[in-house]
């Protein structure tokens, strides 16, 4: 029997987890987090801080496993491609994994290849920030040059909303740096794309609503297929597959994110190496019938991945509505009590529904992704049909709060 180690097993890897175990094979997992809802599923299970390197090479050397891979954590990315270098299993070798992972670095290869992007600035202090505001001017995003999830992400306006913000960004970032950079008013992309021996397949496209406010980079919707269409699309589409060429991705599924604006410009936002979070591998499934899941598995252990697992089996709209508060369709406070999923899943287009919320916790306003705490899936005739049908049935989940004075921003 094969064996298989997974990078992270939080409640966003246990689904994978599960799915390589009902493929047969044997799952060693590790996570930092001894509660990991992912490490109760796994063959083994062993609490590891996946930063050192070296403690999860000696996991997997023991184990003796075929494959590595890693779901919707970013900073397992360089760690996964470590490990495979480590026992020469299959990966994407530790230099795409640091450009794909760590913003600046990115951001100059993406520069030196001419693929269109925001302007930026790397930047390490008050001091670098000074320059920096000057050569990207306002409005401008201030994010770590390697963190993930939103964390440390701000919009900024002025010289003292960077002042104000960049002590939290740098102490978001292992590094110690940010990146200051051009901030893009337009629609936003989410790509799924799999490479294979150097040619890259861009599997789907959709667009990837946020609320307003501070909560700006928060994915709160998906809808496919974009609403892009015509020449937008098409740049879009190519933007998509050069970004992933030119990170050096030659096999693996990438995850470009993009913004198209209103000039018909289409930028790269980033590109991660790895399967997203965020219920995107559901997105391809119920959209277009392929698994990204399976593709990586497959990857990370040498499988080829033929036209046909790449290929859409059908398409059909969808619509992803994460649960949030403020303006979601959550309340804000103390869970008090968390209903049944039964009527959400119940209700007309639904394919699929879950919730994260735990009694106790307390439920704020959207700032980071951490803050979507479930979903739900629909489809319908249309996108615009899809999407009223996934925002009914959000509206179905039935949450109970008390307030608490915690719960305001
Ligand atoms: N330059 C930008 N202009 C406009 N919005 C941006 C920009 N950079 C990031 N964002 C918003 O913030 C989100 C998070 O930024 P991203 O660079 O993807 O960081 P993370 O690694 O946290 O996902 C993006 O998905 C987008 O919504
Ligand atoms: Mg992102």
């Amino acid at each position: 029997m094969r064996t298989v180690l997974f990078v992270g097993a939080g409640v966003h890897q246990r689904r994978a987890i599960e799915q390589a175990r009902e493929r047969g094979l044997r799952v060693v997992a590790v996570d930092a987090d001894p509660e990991a809802a992912g490490l109760a599923v796994a063959d083994a299970g062993e609490v590891v801080d996946f930063s050192d390197v070296d403690a999860v090479v000696d996991v997997a050397r023991r184990h003796g496993v075929d494959g590595v891979l890693t779901i919707s954590a970013d900073r397992a990315v360089p760690v996964v491609a470590a490990v495979a270098e480590a026992l020469g299993l299959p990966g994407i070798g530790a230099e795409t994994a640091h450009a794909m992972t760590n913003k600046v670095v990115m951001r100059r290869r993406l520069a030196e290849l001419g693929v269109p992007q925001p302007r930026f600035a790397a930047v390490r202090s008050l001091q670098e920030a000074r320059v920096a505001r000057d050569e990207v001017g306002f409005p401008a995003v201030l994010k770590p040059a390697d963190s993930g999830g939103q964390r440390g992400v701000f919009r900024v306006d002025s010289p003292d909303d960077v002042d104000r913000h960049l002590h939290a960004t740098l102490a978001e970032s292992p590094t110690q740096e940010a990146v200051l950079e051009e901030f893009v008013d337009g629609l936003e992309l989410n790509g799924l794309a799999a490479a294979r021996g150097g040619h890259v397949t861009l599997l789907t496209l959709s667009d990837r609503l946020r609320p307003p406010g501070p909560g700006f980079g928060v994915g709160w919707i998906h809808v496919y297929p974009s609403s892009l269409y015509a020449d937008a699309l098409e740049e879009a589409e190519r933007v998509a597959v050069t970004a992933v060429h030119a990170l050096g991705l030659r096999d693996g599924v990438a995850f470009p994110q993009l913004i198209a604006d209103d000039d018909g410009r289409v930028l790269v936002v980033e590109v991660a190496a790895r399967v997203p979070g965020g219920q995107m591998a559901d997105l391809a499934r119920h959209a277009i019938g392929v698994d990204v899941v399976d593709i990586a598995l497959r990857q990370a252990l040498g499988e080829e991945v033929g036209d046909e697992d790449v290929r859409a089996r059908f398409s059909r709209p969808l619509a992803i509505r994460f649960l949030t508060a403020s303006p979601g369709p959550l309340p804000v406070g103390r869970v008090r009590r968390v209903g049944s999923l039964e009527r959400a899943r119940a209700a007309t287009g639904v394919l699929q529904a879950d919730v994260f919320l735990t009694e106790g916790e307390v439920i704020r306003p959207v700032h980071v992704d951490a803050d979507r705490r479930g979903y739900v899936i629909a489809t319908g005739p249309t996108t615009v049909l899809a999407l009223e049908a996934a925002e009914t049935a959000a509206r179905l989940v039935d949450v109970e709060v008390e307030q608490t004075a915690d719960a305001a921003v």
